[in-house]
């Protein structure tokens, strides 16, 4: 344990479809993304090993010894459960976090330990330690926001383009690679309450909202099968399909009350320039998805990222469909991705 460096990289996603849906039992189609995280864990001789997570800007050491001297007792556990209080006091005491420290940095860390002491002790993972790895990935989830479907650490664990029902998972085969636009409309959002807001409004009005979730389920399916077609027989009517798709469950997830005025003002900056979008995840602010359609000029692209940046939003140009969470050896690492986990 802890005698080579570690570097693990993970990748981004986003919900296509079915978000808060997926909440209450429907399908959720969701997409790893070109957008990684990187962690490395690196032993040095003088008995300390750094973690450093550049993507959030941590960077913290500890001595080996002591990590060793939890290993075994958390080994000890068998099944992924959640911690019990006396195994988070002693992550505490060993992650040695500065009071000051921000509650985001605490729970990263604190998150990683706990996973750390279980999994990252090889260099290469089996089908059977990535399901442990996505047990584990829920179990911080769970400490994020309370009561999660499950799909968000699924698709960043087993990465491609995953439908995810009732917690069961499923890869789309052969999906397109669609190229999108992440914008971080940088509006707070918490996802615990959103999720209590749509279960209210449910129990409130159960028959106008659950219709909607059936829609939107509907809507997700209607989407397998056209990305299942692309897959097979590309055809640009196919895009305009998705399009319509996009605007549709937009409307309903502002129907259930997670939409955000910063959303609106991302789908009507695009739709001025005949782009659709859709918000992607939770809502309430946090992050939109604008498909981009084949052909789309790159001008047209870079005027729409400039348009939304003068909105005050961050914009990412990707595609979907990257690998899982991955091991990586130290030579096959882009320079900039070094420049990072050397530079904090
Ligand atoms: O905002 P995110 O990326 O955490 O996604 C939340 C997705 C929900 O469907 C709203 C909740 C869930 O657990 O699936």
């Amino acid at each position: 344990m802890l005698s080579e460096v570690l570097l693990v990289s993970a990748p981004g996603k986003v919900i296509l479809h079915g978000e808060h849906a997926v909440v209450h039992g429907k399908v959720a189609l969701a997409v790893s993304l070109n957008l990684r995280t990187f962690l490395r864990l690196q032993p040095h001789s003088n008995g300390k090993v750094d973690l450093s997570l550049p993507n959030i800007g941590i960077k913290r050491a500890w001595d080996v010894a002591r990590l060793q001297s939890l290993d075994t007792s958390f080994l000890e556990q068998g099944d992924v459960t959640t911690p019990t209080s006396e195994q988070v006091e002693k992550l505490k005491e060993v992650a040695g976090l500065p009071d000051d420290c921000a509650v985001t940095e605490r729970l990263a860390v604190l998150a990683f330990l706990y996973l750390y002491l279980s999994i990252c002790r090889k260099q290469r993972w089996t089908k059977e330690d990535l399901e442990l790895i996505n047990k584990w990935a829920f179990q911080g989830e769970r400490m994020i926001h309370g009561n999660p479907s499950g799909v968000d650490n699924a698709v960043s664990t087993w990465g491609g383009a995953l439908r995810y029902h009732q917690g069961k998972i499923s890869s789309l085969k052969r999906s397109p690679a669609l190229q999108i636009l992440l914008t971080n409309t940088k509006v707070p959002r918490n996802t615990r309450a959103l999720v209590a807001g749509v279960r209210n409004r449910l129990l409130k009005f159960p028959e106008i909202v659950a219709p909607l979730l059936t829609s939107i389920d509907a809507i997700s399916l209607e989407c397998e099968r056209v990305l299942g077609e692309m897959g097979e027989a590309p055809a640009p009517e196919q895009y305009l399909v998705l399009e319509e798709l996009i605007d549709m469950n937009q409307h309903h997830l502002n129907a259930l009350g997670v939409g955000h005025a910063s959303l609106d003002q991302l789908c009507q900056v695009t739709r001025a320039r005949g782009l659709h979008s859709k918000l992607t995840g939770a809502g309430g602010g946090g992050c939109g998805i604008t498909l981009l359609k084949p052909g789309l000029e790159q001008p047209e692209v870079e005027a729409t990222k400039q348009a939304l940046t003068s909105c005050g939003f961050d914009c990412l140009e990707t595609s979907i469909g990257a690998p899982g969470v991955s091991i990586h050896s130290a030579t096959s690492l882009d320079s900039r991705v070094q420049q990072a986990l050397d530079g904090l």
